[in-house]
């Protein structure tokens, strides 16, 4: 029996701000965006948009085909989390109707937890393997006005089942891993944004990357040469191109860059237009692979790199199923992402500045997403989403 990816969806706002206008406003050149960090548009969330209906848009599609009583679990991987104590997805539970008797946790570690999610989901199947585990992961990235940072936002939210004879991505058994205490970029309790040594985090990256790939060695006779096609996290495009150039060079491998391009290329097209979702950002990869590489990726092999800054990092790999195409939700993504309306730079800075709804008091929030979901008000500290 295979275990691993069944079907993927994911969701994003339906704003959005082209790169282009950025650098007007910081008289900056657009290239620096559009070439050097490799990204043109990022995402921002409407202000009646959180992790919670965002996630719960990702996973509509999935639940409504498999029925929502069949799924056993649900693992919400998010680093912009809405409560210290009521874990984010039990929110999604009540909105996609899922049954009583499924459980509901929320998994942090930066932008690695939703592999940790995908991991532990694979296990319970494993051990079960009539259980259907639903992994959301979902983010807002948001950095400080006027730093380096801020090019690198954006918003997204996928969503996967996890069972046994998956119909997309077998996932095996085998990982490397790397673990260490650093500070390159993390989020304190009392802020809205996070911090980040820019230029220190793409060297942890970087040689996170290495680590795991030896741990990953170590527990499995896959090679470099056994992968078509490698899946990196995705803070922005130009990282990972620079990941997938040093793990060639690691291996020595004799491929041109022409041909280590062809490698990753079509992983980093959704993400180059929604910007960084944190944990959600590979899968969205993932989803972006499967859903434009011009070549039948059917019995081939990918190799996923997982990053979450503080840091900890996974290599692991997975094999493209037979018959996977007639399983995408290709069009409806491609839609959505057509669909979704550009903002001028002081759009984008009143969207930025929309009235925290950490802050306790009582809040109406008018109608914006086309999302199926939204946050209506939030009232006596409670936030209330309902279904549009
Ligand atoms: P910066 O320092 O302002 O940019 O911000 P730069 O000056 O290094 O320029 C970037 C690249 O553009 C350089 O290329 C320039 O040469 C080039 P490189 O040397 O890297 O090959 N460039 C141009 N190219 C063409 N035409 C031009 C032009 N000008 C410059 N005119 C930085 C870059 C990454 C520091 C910044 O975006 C940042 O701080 N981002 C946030 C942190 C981040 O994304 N780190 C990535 C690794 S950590 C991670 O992935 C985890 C994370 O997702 C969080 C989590 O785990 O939860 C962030």
């Amino acid at each position: 029996m295979s275990v691993g990816i069944d079907e993927i969806s994911f969701y994003t706002s339906n704003y959005f701000l082209d790169l282009r206008s950025l650098a007007r406003a910081q008289q900056t050149d657009p290239d620096k965006y559009y070439v050097g960090i490799g990204q043109e548009k990022m995402g921002m969330a409407a202000p009646d948009e959180d992790i919670v209906t965002m996630a719960a848009n990702a996973a509509l599609p999935l639940v409504d085909t498999v029925g929502s009583e069949r799924i056993s679990t649900l693992l919400f991987a998010t680093e912009t989390g809405i409560d210290q104590s009521k874990a984010a997805g039990i929110y999604v539970h009540r909105l996609l109707g899922l049954g009583a008797n499924c459980r509901v946790v929320e998994l942090k570690q930066a932008c690695y937890s939703a592999t940790a999610a995908v991991q532990m989901a694979c296990a319970l199947v494993a051990r079960q393997p009539e259980q259907k585990v639903l992994v959301v992961a979902s983010d807002i990235a948001r950095y400080d006005l006027d730093t380096p940072g801020e090019a690198t936002q954006g918003c997204g939210a996928v969503a996967m089942m996890i069972s046994a004879n998956p119909r997309l991505v077998e996932i095996a058994p085998e990982v490397g891993n790397y673990t260490e205490d650093v500070m390159d970029f993390w989020r304190p309790n009392y802020r809205s944004t996070a911090l980040v040594d820019g230029k220190y985090s793409t060297k942890i990256y970087l040689k996170s990357l290495k680590k795991a790939w030896e741990n990953f060695r170590e527990a499995s006779s896959l090679t470099f040469g056994d992968f078509s096609h490698f899946c990196y996290h995705l803070p922005f495009g130009r990282m990972a191109q620079k990941a997938h150039q040093q793990l060639a060079r690691v291996n020595k491998s004799e491929l041109g860059a022409e041909q280590l391009e062809q490698q990753i290329e079509a992983s980093l097209q959704y993400n180059r237009i929604i910007g960084n979702s944190y944990t959600a950002s590979m899968y969205i990869g993932l989803a972006s692979l499967l859903e434009n590489s011009s070549h039948d990726l059917a019995g081939q092999r990918i190799g996923f790199f997982s990053y979450g800054s503080g840091c900890v990092a996974e290599f692991f790999s997975g094999r493209v199923v037979e018959g996977y195409e007639r399983h995408l939700y290709r069009d409806a993504h491609r839609r959505m992402l057509e669909a979704r309306q550009e903002v001028s730079y002081d759009e984008y800075l009143a969207l930025y500045r929309y009235p925290d709804p950490r802050d306790g008091e009582h809040l109406d929030i008018p109608a914006s997403t086309t999302g199926r979901f939204r946050l209506a008000a939030i009232s006596h500290h409670k936030r209330e989403y309902v279904v549009c």
